[in-house]
């Protein structure tokens, strides 16, 4: 039973009734009683076990795996700078730094009153204009010196956020070029009027016909999928869409579920139609906890409209609503099948697959995991007809893209492409100039230096899931990469061993040679540790985490060797020097006795 510390049973009760005292609702209960509670108090713990008769040990294996969730106080205000790579060029680490003393708080501890606590946390999602930050869930953007002393001023007031100016928490949407995608002004329902009198097969031929691939980063056939989850055996089918948008340097699902809501919901429920659901979840990162309520006030317009609930359209038995889940800070939850086990209430710990979700997703129950864009690409491929889709962009990547562009340009925003585009086209229209390098699809994807830049964005080529960051020739690219790896390592589920202390060894091998410490054998070490991480990483985050040192090593070798403490091959061990011991215990100092040296 609730005690202390000013919890209340009552309102923990009204929380746990509006979601159905569902053990499956975990994640979002604890999210709503630590909102209003500011954390998650050991009696509220000890309530919600016996309430959903969950083991204690269960809630704070939920409550310890996400870091946006705590199970200790963190300060009335807490502070939380993005810590993406281009928060940093564009000046957080000093912002930071500036608020510390400015606050008297040490990063990462809570203020000795319980005030306030300052922390970095993985890139928010506002790389177009940062540097950002949260600040009790809350993100705001444009940070100067100036703004981050002002909200010093108003946290030392204790000034609720409520009462901060509005134009702190402005979101922009920064589009800067557009396309099919952008550019339609479908009215709600009109794809779904179309698509109820194409039937739900045909609707999966259309999307076959398209082309059209997921838009999350890995490119799997859309219709194809839709096609196994409508063919898939199961007692009832579920629509997922992918809003977790998590990869460092990608923001785009951001501006399509803030201006273009109607178009992704509208791509879900014809997703439903196809594949015969009649639930749907929209994933929403924790970061976006700002779009909630905008969000759900769109989904109620279209209930009003009958374009969700039951008998949509007047079409009988076709039924289905959309909730929406939001997350609570842990990028691996972008992964579909760790996505599926958040949305269960548990932790985000990739499933093993196969199974996969199209045959045992949510509730074991056959599921279609999407991405925001997906949805609204599918919706438009129905809409303008598939023959006329297909033939945008190139033979395996039909249709457009969008792409997040950040870093060393005039003009970040979003820019929409067909498939095809070349990296050159996009930094002339971005404006960017002296480019050194950039980053496409996150740190999980590929660095690409100037003398590829006529490479082309597509699945021929240069896949992404839309990150585009520029670094010009002022950049560091060692430093970009060991940003990347200290993501990884602090994101790591820590489910498999070798990804869980692989990532580890790799940011304190990148650590060791930015200290000056480091020799030629760190460098190779660093190829073995990536094909550990290949052959033995459960997801694609450990696959992936070396690419960010690999690819940098190879356009940009000369950026870690002027690091080098050692240009020749040392081993970190000593190997003669452990010998010593025996040397001295058999009196022998002679040349046999010790291990031969590199030209000796
Ligand atoms: C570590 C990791 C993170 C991922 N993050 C995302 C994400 O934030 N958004 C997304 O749509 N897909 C993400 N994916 C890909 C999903 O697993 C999945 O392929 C995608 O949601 C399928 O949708 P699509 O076919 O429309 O691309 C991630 C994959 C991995 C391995
Ligand atoms: S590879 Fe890493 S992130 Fe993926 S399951 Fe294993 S520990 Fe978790």
């Amino acid at each position: 039973m609730v005690t202390d510390a000013g919890l209340h049973a009552t309102y923990l009760d009204s929380i746990l009734e509006r979601h159905g005292h569902a053990a499956a609702s975990l994640l979002q209960i604890l999210r709503e009683a630590q909102e209003h509670y500011g954390y998650i108090h050991p009696d509220a713990v000890d309530y919600l076990g016996a309430k959903l008769h969950i083991p204690r040990s269960r809630i704070e294996g939920v409550a310890t795996f996400y870091s946006f969730l705590h199970l200790q106080p963190h300060g009335e205000y807490r502070v939380l700078f993005s810590d993406n790579i281009t928060d940093r060029m564009l000046g957080s680490t000093a912002l930071m730094q500036q608020m510390c003393q400015q606050m008297w708080v040490e990063p990462g501890k809570v203020s000795e009153d319980g005030l306030l606590s300052i922390n970095t946390t993985s890139c928010t999602g506002m790389c177009d204009q940062g540097p950002a930050m949260l600040v009790n869930g809350r993100a705001i953007t444009r940070l100067t010196r100036q703004r981050v002393q002002e909200i010093g001023l108003l946290i030392g007031n204790r000034t609720p956020l409520d009462d901060w100016p509005a134009d702190f928490f402005a979101v922009d949407d920064n589009l800067r070029r557009k396309g099919l995608l952008l550019d339609s002004t479908l009215a709600p329902g009109a794809v779904l009027r179309a698509a109820v009198t194409l039937g739900a097969q045909n609707i999966v031929e259309a999307v076959k016909t398209s082309g059209l691939r997921g838009r999350g980063g890995a490119g799997f056939p859309t219709g194809l999928k839709w096609e196994s989850c409508r063919n898939a055996q199961g007692a009832a089918r579920y629509v997922v869409c992918n809003a977790d948008e998590g990869e460092p340097g990608t923001f785009k699902d951001r501006v399509l579920l803030t201006s273009y809501a109607d178009l992704v919901f509208e791509g879900m429920t014809l997703c439903a139609l196809a594949v015969g659901a009649t639930q749907g979840y929209l994933y929403l990162r924790g970061e976006y906890r700002y779009l909630l309520e905008p969000l759900q006030a769109v989904l109620q317009r279209r209930r009003e409209k009958n374009l969700l609930g039951r008998n949509i359209l007047g079409q009988a038995g076709f039924d289905f609503d959309i909730a929406i889940h939001l997350g609570a800070g842990a990028y691996i939850c972008g992964e579909e099948s760790a996505l599926i086990e958040s949305l269960e209430g548990k932790r985000g710990v990739p499933r093993n697959r196969p199974p996969f979700p199209v045959t045992h997703g949510y509730m074991q129950q056959p599921t279609a995991v999407d991405n925001v864009e997906t949805f609204c690409s599918a919706a438009l491929a129905i809409q303008m007809g598939a023959e006329k889709y297909r033939v945008i962009g190139t033979a395996k990547s039909t249709g457009s893209k969008l792409l997040s562009v950040s870093g060393d340009c005039p003009r970040p925003g979003i820019y929409e492409y067909p498939f095809g585009v070349s990296v050159h086209e996009v930094l002339h229209d971005c404006g960017a100039v002296n480019t050194r390098a950039v980053q496409i699809s996150g740190p999980s994807g590929v660095c690409v230096a100037e003398s590829e830049f006529d490479r082309k964005l597509g699945f021929e080529d240069l896949p992404t899931a839309g990150a585009f960051m520029v670094f010009d020739d002022s950049r560091d690219l060692f430093e970009v990469a060991r940003n990347f790896v200290h993501f990884f390592a602090h994101e790591s589920c820590g489910f498999c061993t070798p990804c869980r202390v692989g990532t580890s060894m790799l940011k304190q091998t990148m650590d060791k040679i930015a200290a000056g410490h480091g020799t030629r054998y760190d460098l190779n070490e660093v190829e073995h540790l990536d094909k550990v991480l290949q052959t033995s990483s459960h997801c694609g985050l450990g696959r992936t985490a070396c690419n960010p040192v690999l690819h940098t090593l190879k356009h940009f070798r000369p950026a870690y060797e002027n690091r080098l403490k050692s240009l020749d091959f040392e081993p970190a061990f000593d190997l003669d020097g452990a010998l010593a011991r025996a040397r001295q215990m058999t009196g022998r100092d002679d040349a046999g006795a010790h291990l031969k040296t590199e030209g000796a």
